[in-house]
């Protein structure tokens, strides 16, 4: 699959699905040219499918792939580290991390973001997981809060991990209603 084409995404209605192996590419290529400043290698990328395929998916225009986001389960209050292996995913985990969600600049506009987490809250709940998290960069705690994140106070272990995200990183939860 490639990861966009001029005229596509206009025409047709661009959704989420679960990502493939094969969709890794296509992933790694938009992280690339999304966080030039935050880049991670494409196996790190392939592990967190590989761990925990449902939490991975991609935004799919007809035969372009216009976006990604990727989230695992994890603990809360803890960051997991940038372009490096989370090996296991624990056993008690009491969150799902959203790693990072990406939408191509030509698709942005029809808050497709939120409907990327209204489908990992729903994967959230029916694994009887509570909570998501976040790191917000760019600014974008705004756009996070209003779909119920807040930010949270973090201790020096915790600023110590943010720090690696750039200025504006803030760590956020997302408590899930029933
Ligand atoms: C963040 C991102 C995924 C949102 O994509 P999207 O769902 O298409 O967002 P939209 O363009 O529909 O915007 C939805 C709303 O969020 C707001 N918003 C979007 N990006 C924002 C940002 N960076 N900061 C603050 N608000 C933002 C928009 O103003 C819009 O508000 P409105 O509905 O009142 O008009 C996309 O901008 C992106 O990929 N950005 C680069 C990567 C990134 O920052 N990822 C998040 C990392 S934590």
């Amino acid at each position: 699959m490639k990861s966009s084409s001029p005229d596509k995404g206009k025409t047709v209605n661009p959704h989420w699905r679960q990502a493939l192996p094969s969709d890794l590419p296509a992933i790694a290529a938009i992280a690339a040219q999304i966080h030039p400043e935050l880049p991670e290698r494409p196996e790190v990328f392939a592990e967190k499918q590989r761990l925990y395929p449902g939490g991975c998916r991609v935004l799919v225009a007809g035969d372009a792939v216009g976006g990604y986001g990727l989230a695992h389960p994890w603990k809360l209050n803890r960051i997991p580290p940038l372009d490096d292996f989370l090996r296991d995913l624990p056993d008690d985990a009491d969150c799902l991390y959203v790693h990072d969600v990406v939408v191509l600049p030509k698709f942005r506009g029809r808050r497709i973001a939120g409907a990327y987490v209204t489908d990992i809250a729903a994967l959230a709940r029916a694994a009887d997981i509570n909570s998501l998290a976040l790191v917000s960069v760019y600014g974008t705690q705004s756009m996070w809060e209003r779909f119920g994140f807040r930010a949270v106070a973090s201790d020096a272990a915790l600023r110590d991990k943010l720090a690696g995200y750039g200025e504006s990183a803030t760590y956020m939860v997302c408590r899930l209603t029933a």
